[in-house]
């Protein structure tokens, strides 16, 4: 063989190597907008996606599955969340502590937590709902996964499609686990966002705020979406 020809075989198997080593099976819980948006664009990166929802033969699930890339499957959600290394937990707030306790034992596995536990006020106004944030609550209800709080800060719509947002957007990161967090801050740049790392699990308290503060400027007419200009 030739020398070039010997390096880009090199290259090749290298690439090859990280791809495998990288590729993750993402169990998305829930099949609404969050994880309707995420599963398909996790999917692009080559990861294989398991959603896990109450009916997977549901004709919408379905359809989900088939506008998913790879071997993408539709299970009950325990089943879903065992076969996994990270779970996406996308069931609406109200509904998340139910679902988090019937999957099973999530010890090690990354959960990546998009939940907003958001109350309105009389006048319209968004409050957070809880004392601490959703993301530490979760992190209680399953003490030994690891849980990275992101995404709760933006859109489905343009969780789906980045280039809608009209120019980059940022999204905040916060868990106790470095791995776990550089997983997700993978995923996060992987699908074309830029990440910021705010700290452990009690900076979700903050994150899960900036979503109020964006909710309510919305609900006022002046509705944006977070990008974070680096300072030099
Ligand atoms: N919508 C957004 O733009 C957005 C953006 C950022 C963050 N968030 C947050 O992300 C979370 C999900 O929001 P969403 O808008 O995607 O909600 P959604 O559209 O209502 O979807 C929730 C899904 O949860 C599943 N589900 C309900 N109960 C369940 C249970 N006991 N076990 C397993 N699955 C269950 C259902 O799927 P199956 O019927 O298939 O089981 C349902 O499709 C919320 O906390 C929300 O605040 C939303």
């Amino acid at each position: 063989m030739t020398k070039p020809f010997n390096l880009l075989l090199v290259a090749m198997l290298t690439i090859a190597a990280w791809c495998s080593a990288s590729a993750e099976t993402i169990a998305v819980i829930g099949t609404g907008n969050v994880g309707g948006a995420l599963g398909p664009r996790f999917s692009e990166l080559g990861h294989d996606i398991i959603y896990g929802s109450r009916q997977p033969q549901r004709e919408d699930v379905q359809a989900l599955v088939s506008k998913t890339h790879g071997n993408a499957q539709a299970m009950i959600p325990a089943e879903a969340a065992a076969a996994a290394d990270v779970i996406v937990m996308a069931t609406k707030w109200a509904d998340a502590e139910v679902a988090l306790k019937s999957l099973g034992d999530l010890s090690g596995k990354i959960i990546l937590d998009p939940n907003n536990a958001v109350r309105m006020d009389a006048n319209g106004m968004r409050h957070l709902d809880v004392e601490t944030s959703a993301a530490e609550l979760i992190q209680g209800w399953a003490p030994n996964a690891r849980v990275v709080k992101a995404f709760n800060t933006l859109g489905a719509g343009i969780m789906a499609n980045p280039a809608s947002a009209g120019g980059p957007v940022t999204i905040a990161i916060a868990g106790n686990d470095a791995s776990a967090k550089a997983v997700i801050a993978g995923l996060v740049t992987g699908i074309g966002f830029e990440v910021v790392d705010m700290g452990d699990l009690s900076a979700a308290r903050f994150i899960e705020q900036m979503l109020i503060a964006r909710g309510n400027a919305g609900a006022l007419g002046t509705p944006f979406n977070y990008y974070f200009r680096p300072a030099r």
